[in-house]
């Protein structure tokens, strides 16, 4: 993804971690930000050669954090599968977006997630439904799309509709059901969801054609009728963002 395109997917999931954060009476959290024994997301500062070029890495973010003043902020390189308890204290929060949906073993990355809750502490999870992604009036492209983006998906044995299952994976993890959930949509005009169509689509287009899903030729003409959208009348229905959070009984030193 491309530096603009990069920001507009971050401002837009940056309005639904305030929401969600704000429903989750976590307002203290909100006004320190960061807090010393906030351990922020299991997944933006973690690296990952599958798919770095796509995000800011782990320490520019840290980088950033440091420049902003929060000191305090320290990033753990590894695989969250083989996690084991960071030292010090446990968590006031734990929150992972967009990171179970990469996992071989999201129950086991749920699980891990949570042992580093402290009691009383709360797990936030955000993950995408992918199926929601359509657009009105239609764009015939859409059909490539899903192809080739299901299709790269279905390859690597991930699932696009982890969001639905925010809910089940905490039961089948031991964590038990949500205190609550959210879910985000954003119809975008076809200007700013065109490229950002064009830009995840570019980002899966080497597996797809090593994997026979499509060809250059028909990747070629679908560019082109989404770059010929964006001057239509035309939104698109972004994926869904499914949260899900539960706190930790004060009691529940697991
Ligand atoms: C789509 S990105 C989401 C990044 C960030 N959380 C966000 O919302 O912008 C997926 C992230 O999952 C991380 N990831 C993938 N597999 C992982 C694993 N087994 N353990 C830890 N992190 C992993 C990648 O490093 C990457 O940062």
């Amino acid at each position: 993804m491309g530096g603009v395109t990069r920001d507009q997917h971050e401002k837009i999931l940056k309005t639904r971690h305030k929401a969600v954060i704000l429903r989750i009476s976590f307002r203290e959290w909100l006004l320190r930000n960061v807090s010393p024994s906030t351990w922020e997301s299991c997944s933006a500062w973690w690296r990952s050669s599958r798919n770095r070029s796509f995000l800011r890495t782990p320490r520019e973010t840290l980088s950033v954090l440091k420049s902003e003043g929060y000191q305090q902020c320290s990033f753990i390189e590894g695989t969250l599968e083989s996690l084991e308890q960071i030292e010090g204290d446990r968590f006031d929060l734990v929150f992972a977006r967009l990171l179970l949906m990469h996992l071989d073993d999201p129950i086991l990355g749920l699980r891990q997630m949570y042992g580093q809750v402290r009691p009383g502490g709360r797990i936030v999870v955000q993950d995408y439904y992918f199926p929601a992604v359509d657009s009105y009036p239609p764009v015939e492209a859409f059909a490539e799309f899903k192809k080739v983006f299901f299709g790269v998906y279905n390859e690597a044995g991930r699932d696009t509709r982890t969001g639905i299952k925010l809910p089940g994976l905490f039961i089948e993890a031991g964590i038990g059901p949500p205190d609550g959930t959210d879910v985000s949509g954003f119809l975008l005009p076809s200007r700013v969801g065109a490229e950002m169509l064009a830009a995840v689509y570019r980002s899966v287009l080497p597996v797809a054609l090593k994997h026979g899903l499509t060809t250059e030729r028909q990747s070629l003409s679908f560019l082109e009728e989404l770059r010929k959208s964006q001057s239509a009348n035309c939104y698109i229905l972004w994926p869904l963002l499914v949260s899900a959070w539960r706190q930790k009984a004060a009691e529940d030193r697991s």
